[in-house]
Formats: structure tokens, C-alpha cells, sequence
């Protein structure tokens, strides 16, 4: 049996519970690629996964990992032809997990060619931020050119990619910042304002910020005592999408407020959705996305680079929250 070296999580813990290990190469099925794997992402939702509170979803590999980008090895030939793969490809995609290995299984629907000009280090850091972004800010937030996207988080990798994306796409983007190296990062990256929630009320500078108007969509990654605070700085039918609850999951809000501004407060996790609505995502990005990639308006914002071995360093590094974009791990350093 072919084997690789992968990252598993030995138990639930800090960092140090992440080991490289052999495990026997995946074989892919119907409709799916195998990649031998250059690069992975890492994700905030691996770090709760290797805490013990973020579950895969069944089905999916124990080995933690939600992007890659590397060489399609072998797969389902007919559907890689009908999706306009071939074996050899420079291709990234999105996993529901295993993306910490040499090789993955992916589907082909999840499976997107690298965008020109980019390297696989960079492109492992894009699946997971534009899906997420994509389908929450377009598609369940419904942003329109010309609006305020307000964004906690913004230094995080599904800030930085929603700040350029939103940008792109002719809104003005509003973040929320822990630190001031943080917030001129932002500023470099489009963003029009950035507030220091831990110094200012970002209530009153979203309103300053817009003349009193708010936000048309915030992208809220806290929610807990943020919810009401939202509520309070959304424009009149503006549109709250709840990704995360490092806050908490506890929200007492004015329900009067809702209804008297029409305001919609919406969510949704991405892991657990079906491949078919994975695949509808990656349509959308390659038709409206990758063109604004390839003429350089959204590029990739790359923290640090470590090698695999080292996973249990790079899952320290996001968790000290001092970054800002990606954090990856190169697998070509262990070959
Ligand atoms: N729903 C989905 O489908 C989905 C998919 C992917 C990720 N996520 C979630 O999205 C979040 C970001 O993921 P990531 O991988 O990009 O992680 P990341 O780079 O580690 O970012 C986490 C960010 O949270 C920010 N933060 C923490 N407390 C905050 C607060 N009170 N106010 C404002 N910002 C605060 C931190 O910013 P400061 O250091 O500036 O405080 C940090 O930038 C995570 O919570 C993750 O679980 C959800």
C-alpha cells in the first residue's frame, strides 16, 4: 500500500497534539481527483477541530486540512474532462478535510486551476476564505456596489480576502481591528476605514464613518454581545451574516428593531455543506472572481510559510492572533 506523511490530530489539545505520521495514500472515487498535495492552508476551523469542538463532518478524513493547492496525480477522467481538468494540473481546492497530507481526495467540483501568476503556496490560502466569503457576503449578504461592508476581523484570512473582494467589486469596505499594525494592513488592502474595537466603539465610528446611514451588510466572525451592537449600526435593510461565535453564542438584540428596518441576520457554516452547493460556489468564483484575480484586483495576503513538520508551530502562531492573512504549510520542504 502506498503511504505519505500527513498531520493527524494524536488527541484533543493545544498544539502540540498535531503529529506527522504515515497514513496510506487516499484512493479517490466517482467524481473525484487525487493531488498530490505542495501546500496546505490553515484555518481557524482547525484549530477548534483540534481542540475538539469542530467535528468533520461523516464521511469526511479524521486528518485535519480544509484547502490545498498541488498536481492533479490521477481521478475520474470523464469528470475531470467535463469540469476542464486533466491530470498534471496546477489546481487548489476546497476540502471538507484530509488537506494536512501529501495527497487528498477532493471532488471534482471543488477543485479550481491555480490562478495565473500565482504560486501553489499562495493559492492553498485561497479555497477556503473566497468560498466562505463568496457565499456569505454575495450570495447570503447580497452586497451590491456601491454599499458599506462592515467586517470584523478584518486582518484575519477571511478578512483580508473580504476586504479585496468586496473592494473589487465596487463597495467600501468598514473593518474592525485588535491592533494598529493590523488596521494600516487593512488600510493597504482597500479598506476605507479601520476601527480599534479594543479602543473605539465601533458603533459610533460605522455611523460617523457613513453619516449616520451603517452598514448595508456586516460579516460578523464574534456574534455573542456583538449581535445587538450590529443591529444597532446596520443601514435600513441591511443584512447581518454570522460566521463564527468566538463571542459566544448568547445574543439579546431589540427584535423591534428588526422588523421596524426590515433587517435580515442570517448565517452558515460552510464544512458540512453538500458537494453539490460547493461546486455551484466554484462556478461563481471562476465567472465573476478569478477574472478579478487575474487582473491583479484581489491578490493573496500570505502571513508566514512554514514546513508541514512544523504544523504544531504554525497552529501556535494563529492562536497568538498577531497575523495577518494566511499562515500555510509547504509539503515540498519535507520531500
Ligand atoms: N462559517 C464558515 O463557513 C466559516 C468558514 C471559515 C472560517 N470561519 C470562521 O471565520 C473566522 C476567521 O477564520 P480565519 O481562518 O480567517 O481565522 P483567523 O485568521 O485566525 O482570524 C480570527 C480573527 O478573529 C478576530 N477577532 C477575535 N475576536 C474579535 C473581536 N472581538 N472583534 C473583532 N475581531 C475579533 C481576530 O482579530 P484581532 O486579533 O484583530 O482581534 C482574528 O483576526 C473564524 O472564527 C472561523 O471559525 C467560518
Amino acid at each position: 500500500m502506498a503511504m505519505m506523511n500527513a498531520i493527524e490530530i494524536s488527541a484533543y489539545g493545544g498544539p502540540e497534539v498535531l503529529r506527522l505520521v504515515q497514513r496510506p495514500r487516499p484512493q479517490p472515487g466517482e467524481g473525484e481527483v487525487l493531488i498530490r498535495v505542495s501546500a496546505s492552508g490553515i484555518n481557524r476551523p482547525d484549530v477548534l477541530q483540534r481542540r475538539g469542538h469542530y467535528a468533520p463532518p461523516p464521511g469526511a478524513s479524521d486528518l485535519p486540512g480544509l484547502e490545498v493547492a498541488g498536481v492533479i496525480e490521477s481521478g475520474d477522467v470523464e469528470a475531470m474532462e467535463a469540469a476542464g481538468l486533466r491530470i498534471g494540473q496546477r489546481v487548489c481546492a476546497l476540502l471538507a478535510g484530509g488537506g494536512y497530507a501529501e495527497y487528498c481526495v477532493a471532488p471534482v467540483g471543488q477543485v479550481l486551476p491555480v490562478p495565473h501568476g500565482w504560486s501553489d503556496v499562495e493559492a492553498a490560502g485561497l479555497p477556503e476564505t473566497f468560498f466562505t466569503v463568496w457565499s456569505n457576503v454575495f450570495d447570503r449578504g447580497r452586497l451590491q456596489a456601491g454599499e458599506t461592508l462592515l467586517v470584523h476581523g478584518g486582518a484575519s484570512g477571511i478578512g483580508v480576502t473580504a476586504i479585496q473582494m468586496a473592494r473589487a467589486m465596487g463597495a467600501q469596505v468598514i473593518v474592525t481591528v485588535g491592533s494598529r499594525d493590523k488596521a494600516s494592513a487593512c488600510l493597504r488592502l482597500g479598506a476605507a476605514h479601520a476601527i480599534l474595537y479594543r479602543e473605539q466603539d465601533f458603533v459610533a465610528e460605522v455611523k460617523r464613518h457613513t453619516q449616520g446611514r451603517g452598514a448595508d451588510v456586516i460579516l460578523d466572525m464574534v456574534a455573542g454581545p456583538y449581535v445587538a451592537r450590529d443591529i444597532e449600526c446596520l443601514a435600513d435593510d441591511g443584512r447581518l451574516v454570522i460566521i463564527a461565535v468566538q463571542g459566544g453564542t448568547d445574543a439579546r438584540f431589540d427584535a423591534g428593531q428588526v422588523l421596524r428596518r426590515r433587517l435580515t441576520i442570517t448565517g452558515s457554516t460552510l464544512r458540512p455543506r453538500p458537494v453539490a452547493f460547493k461546486a455551484a460556489i466554484a462556478r461563481e468564483l471562476r465567472r465573476h472572481v478569478w477574472p478579478l484575480i487575474e487582473r491583479g484586483a484581489i491578490r493573496p495576503v500570505v502571513h508566514r510559510v512554514l514546513p508541514a513538520a512544523q504544523a504544531a508551530q504554525a497552529h501556535a502562531l494563529m492562536e497568538a492572533d498577531t497575523h495577518v492573512g494566511k499562515i500555510i504549510l509547504d509539503w515540498t520542504q519535507a520531500r
